[in-house]
């Protein structure tokens, strides 16, 4: 969870004029606070707390204000943008069903609704046996796939089998079942009398925490007083966004078969781990385990709003014909968006150069990292996201504060991340577009080790 709290008011910076990042003005612009003060008298004070940069265009790895700055991207939006930002044959993809036009259809069928299922049927880990169903945002595939794991399990062993076990730190989105699988107590405290059924066990990141064997999923349960025939389903991030942190691989092989022995619907949340971002399309594959069901959104549309369950046929299938669906559903515009998004990501080999990237982004970090390493924690990475885990000397305890300077000073170089994430927000977070060029991903890793010289030394 963050709470940055960014400067509105004007400061000199110093000009920056390269290939790839612009600043000639103050930092905010001074021209744009109206736009600012306008959103803060018309929504509610949650919608601030990014840096204050007012998007006019984006393209590629580059976003640009309307004032002539331009930034290189490591935020891809939040992990939506993985081709890059508006992509010709995305925005091609769009215009084509604008012109057609076609902006809607409900649920009644468009051609292009089984193209795209189909397309992702054929990247599931079993297309023989997998379904695709599309839906609008990440949250409502959490719940969608939470409600599917419930009812396979009332289903087939009655009332009693009803628990839902997921990570602490872990974010599956904010709407009500989305927070209850959450694992930041901060976040739901307003469900009040809600979630009996849901419980949390700590997540093996191995930094925070330091145990990361199975045996304390299994003990964690215990002590909570669950047992495996009251579990419905198993959620987890692919990886926490938190870190980015990872499951140990044996970990998740335990998972695997803990799931399989007792049944219990085992959900893995791709939502921005999806779609090459760690060097592999769907990021639990690198722990060679096979999800029930995957749940997916951000990335794979690269820009539209669109999300998806991709699950077992069996559990898929549960619910009889209108009664499950969405009102935007494969909207035809983002469903176009997808379509040309995937074939960009296998076309140009995204996901092979994710993993490319990731071998100069990692270590270029772990090198910063090395030169503050009281201060600078950790450093987790696959691919193209990776997190810096910024904390008081010499410990572990958390500090927002240095790592939103470092966010901020990056911000005011030309280098735009969103605002530092974490268990309290201590996480510089970095996820450029998988397009980006290995240039700018080495000029942005300069000018973060500059950041971190000016507010570390
Ligand atoms: C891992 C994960 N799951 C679910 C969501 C929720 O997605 P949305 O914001 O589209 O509802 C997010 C959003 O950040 C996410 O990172």
């Amino acid at each position: 969870m963050t709470n940055a709290k960014y400067n509105l008011e004007p400061v000199e910076v110093p000009p920056v004029e390269t290939k790839y990042r612009v600043i000639r003005t103050k930092l905010p612009v001074p021209e744009s606070l109206e736009i600012f003060k306008t959103l803060e008298n018309s929504e509610p004070r949650s919608m601030m707390g990014q840096p204050p940069v007012v998007w006019d265009r984006a393209e590629g790895f580059q976003v640009w204000d309307r004032w002539g700055n331009c930034w290189i991207d490591w935020s891809s939006g939040v992990l939506i943008a993985n081709t890059g930002h508006g992509r010709p044959a995305i925005l091609q993809a769009v215009r084509e069903i604008v012109d057609r036009p076609l902006l809607t259809s409900y649920v009644f069928v468009h051609e292009k609704r089984a193209e795209l299922t189909e397309s992702l049927r054929k990247i599931s880990p079993d297309p023989d046996h997998y379904k695709v169903f599309l839906l609008t945002t990440g949250s409502e595939a959490i719940e969608n796939s939470i409600k599917l794991a419930k009812t396979y399990a009332l289903e087939k062993y009655g009332p009693e089998r009803c628990c839902t076990v997921s990570f602490q730190n872990a974010f599956h989105g904010r709407t009500m079942g989305a927070q209850l699988a959450g694992g930041q107590p901060e976040g739901k405290r307003w469900i009040v009398g809600e979630g009996q059924t849901f419980f949390q066990v700590p997540f093996p990141d191995g930094f925070k925490n330091e145990d990361t064997s199975f045996d304390l999923f299994l003990s964690s349960l215990k002590a909570q007083g669950v047992e495996p025939r009251e579990i419905a389903a198993v959620i987890s991030e692919s990886y926490q966004g938190v870190g980015p942190d990872f499951l140990p691989y044996e970990y998740a092989q335990s998972l695997q078969k803990f799931c399989k022995k007792h049944d219990i619907v085992m959900i893995f949340d791709e939502v921005q781990a999806g779609f090459g971002r760690t060097g592999r399309m769907f990021t639990f594959e690198h722990y060679d385990i096979i999800p029930d069901m995957i749940v997916c959104g951000k990335g794979i549309s690269s820009s539209l709003p669109l999300s998806a369950v991709i699950g077992r046929a069996d559990i898929m299938n549960l619910y009889p014909p209108g009664s499950m669906t969405s009102t935007h559903s494969a909207n035809p515009l983002s469903v176009a968006a997808a379509i040309a998004s995937l074939k960009i990501i296998q076309g140009e080999k995204l996901v092979e150069r994710s993993e490319r990237m990731g071998d100069i982004l990692v270590p270029g970090l772990q090198r910063i990292q090395q030169k503050y390493p009281s201060v600078l924690g950790c450093v987790t990475g696959k691919g193209l996201v990776a997190g810096i885990q910024v904390v008081k000397a010499g410990g572990k305890t958390p500090d927002a504060e240095t790592a939103l300077r470092i966010n901020e000073r990056c911000f005011q170089k030309g280098l735009l991340m969103f605002a530092p994430v974490g268990v309290a927000g201590e996480c510089v977070k970095i996820a450029p577009p998988l397009s980006i060029e290995e240039d700018a991903l080495r000029e942005g890793i300069a000018v973060l080790e500059q950041a971190c010289e000016e507010i570390l030394e």
